[in-house]
C-alpha cells in the first residue's frame, strides 16, 4: 500500500516529534543520572550569603553534598545554614550539616588560611564555585584607581588565590571541578562599567589558562558568563568614588531568576562543562559581534555611552 502525501507527511511529523521526544527523555534521565552523582561531594560556594551563590547552596545541599558556605556576613551564611537545614530532603539523600567560614574576598593574604580550614573540614574539596563578586556603576573618568583594585581583588584575585590554595589537593587526588561565575561583562565590555568588566575579562582569561593546564590532572574547569540576574547585584555595586549604589537597577531586577541561574551552575558541573553563556539571545549575539564585527560593535556601544549611564539604568 503506498501512502499519500498526506499521510507521508504525517508519518513524517510523527517520525521528526516522536525523535525530540526521545532526545528529550534521553536528555532529563542522563541529566537526573549525572547530578545524583554529585551525592556526597564537598562543594565550597563563595557569595553564599546571598543570590545567586546561596540559591546554588540550595541546589546542592538538596542533591546531598556537603556544602561550605562562604562570604563575608557571617550572621548572612548562619540564615542560609539553618534554612538548608530546615530543607525536607528527598528519600536516600543525606543531610550532611553545612559548614560556614566567613571570609573577605578582598583580604588575599588571609585567603590560604580559610582555604586550609575549608580543606580540613573533610580532608579535600570536589566542587569550588567561585560566585562571590561586586560589582561598579561609573564612568572612566570618575572611577577612581582605589576602586578599580578593590574590584579587581574581590572578583579576579581573590578567586585566583582561593583557587591556587585549593587546586594542589584536587591535583594530588587527580579530581575537582572549579567554577567561575564571571558574567556576560567577561566577555564584552559595556560603558561605565570598565571596573567591573575588566576584573570579569581578567576571570574569563585566568580560568580558560588554568583549564588547559589541569586537564592532564583530570580537574574541570567552567567559566559561566550569565547575564542580568534578579539579586542584590545592584545594591552593593559601587560607584566611581566609591561610595554605595544602592539602587535596584531595572535590569537586574528584571533578570534571570537565581533558581534558574543556580540550575544551570549545577548542570555545569554534572555535565562538566567548560564554558556557559546564559541569557538573551541579543546579549549572547553581542559576543559574536565583538568578535566578528568588531567595528560595528564599538558603534554600537559609543552609541549607548552617548545616551549617558542613566538611560541604561
Ligand atoms: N546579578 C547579576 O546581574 C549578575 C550578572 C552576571 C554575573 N553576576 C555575578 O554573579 C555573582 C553573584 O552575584 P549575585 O548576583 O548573586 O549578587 P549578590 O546577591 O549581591 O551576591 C554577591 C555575593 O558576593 C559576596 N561578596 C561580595 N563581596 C565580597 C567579598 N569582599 N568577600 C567575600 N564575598 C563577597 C556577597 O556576600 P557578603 O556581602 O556577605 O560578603 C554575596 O554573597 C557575582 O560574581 C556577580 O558578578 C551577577
Amino acid at each position: 500500500m503506498s501512502l499519500t502525501p498526506v499521510n507521508s507527511l504525517t508519518v513524517a511529523t510523527a517520525a521528526i516529534f516522536g525523535s525530540l521526544g526521545l532526545l528529550w527523555l534521553y536528555k532529563k534521565l542522563t541529566s537526573h543520572q549525572r547530578r545524583a552523582g554529585l551525592k556526597d561531594k564537598v562543594v565550597l560556594i563563595t557569595g553564599a550569603s546571598s543570590g545567586v551563590g546561596e540559591e546554588c547552596a540550595r541546589v546542592f545541599y538538596r542533591l546531598g553534598c556537603k556544602v561550605i558556605l562562604c562570604a563575608r556576613r557571617a550572621s548572612e551564611l548562619e540564615r542560609v545554614k539553618k534554612e538548608l537545614m530546615a530543607l525536607k530532603l528527598a528519600q536516600g539523600i543525606p543531610a550532611h550539616i553545612p559548614h560556614v567560614i566567613p571570609l573577605d574576598l578582598e583580604k588575599l593574604d588571609e585567603l590560604p588560611d580559610r582555604a586550609k580550614e575549608a580543606l580540613a573540614l573533610h580532608g579535600h574539596i570536589d566542587i569550588l564555585i567561585n560566585n562571590g563578586g561586586m560589582s561598579v556603576r561609573g564612568s572612566v573618568v570618575d572611577t577612581v584607581l582605589s576602586v578599580h583594585q578593590k574590584i579587581m581583588n574581590i572578583n579576579h584575585f581573590g578567586s585566583l588565590v582561593l583557587t591556587s590554595a585549593i587546586l594542589p589537593s584536587m591535583i594530588s587526588r587527580r579530581k575537582g571541578h572549579i567554577l567561575a561565575v564571571s558574567s556576560v561583562q567577561g566577555r564584552i565590555a559595556i560603558p561605565f562599567r570598565s571596573a567591573y568588566s575588566a576584573s570579569k575579562h581578567a576571570m574569563q582569561a585566568y580560568f580558560d589558562s588554568l583549564r588547559a593546564e589541569v586537564a592532564e590532572h583530570n580537574i574541570s574547569v567552567t567559566v559561566l558568563s550569565p547575564s542580568y540576574i534578579n539579586t542584590n547585584l545592584s545594591l552593593s555595586a559601587l560607584h566611581g568614588d566609591g561610595s554605595i549604589h544602592a539602587k535596584m537597577d531595572s535590569t537586574t531586577a528584571n533578570g534571570m531568576s537565581t533558581i534558574y541561574v543556580a540550575d544551570k551552575i549545577v548542570d555545569a558541573v554534572a555535565k562538566q562543562q567548560s564554558d556557559v553563556v546564559l541569557g538573551p539571545f541579543t546579549h549572547g549575539a553581542a559576543i559574536y559581534i565583538r568578535a566578528l564585527f568588531p567595528n560595528l560593535y564599538f558603534w554600537i556601544m559609543a552609541g549607548r555611552a552617548k545616551k549617558g549611564e542613566k538611560a541604561e539604568d
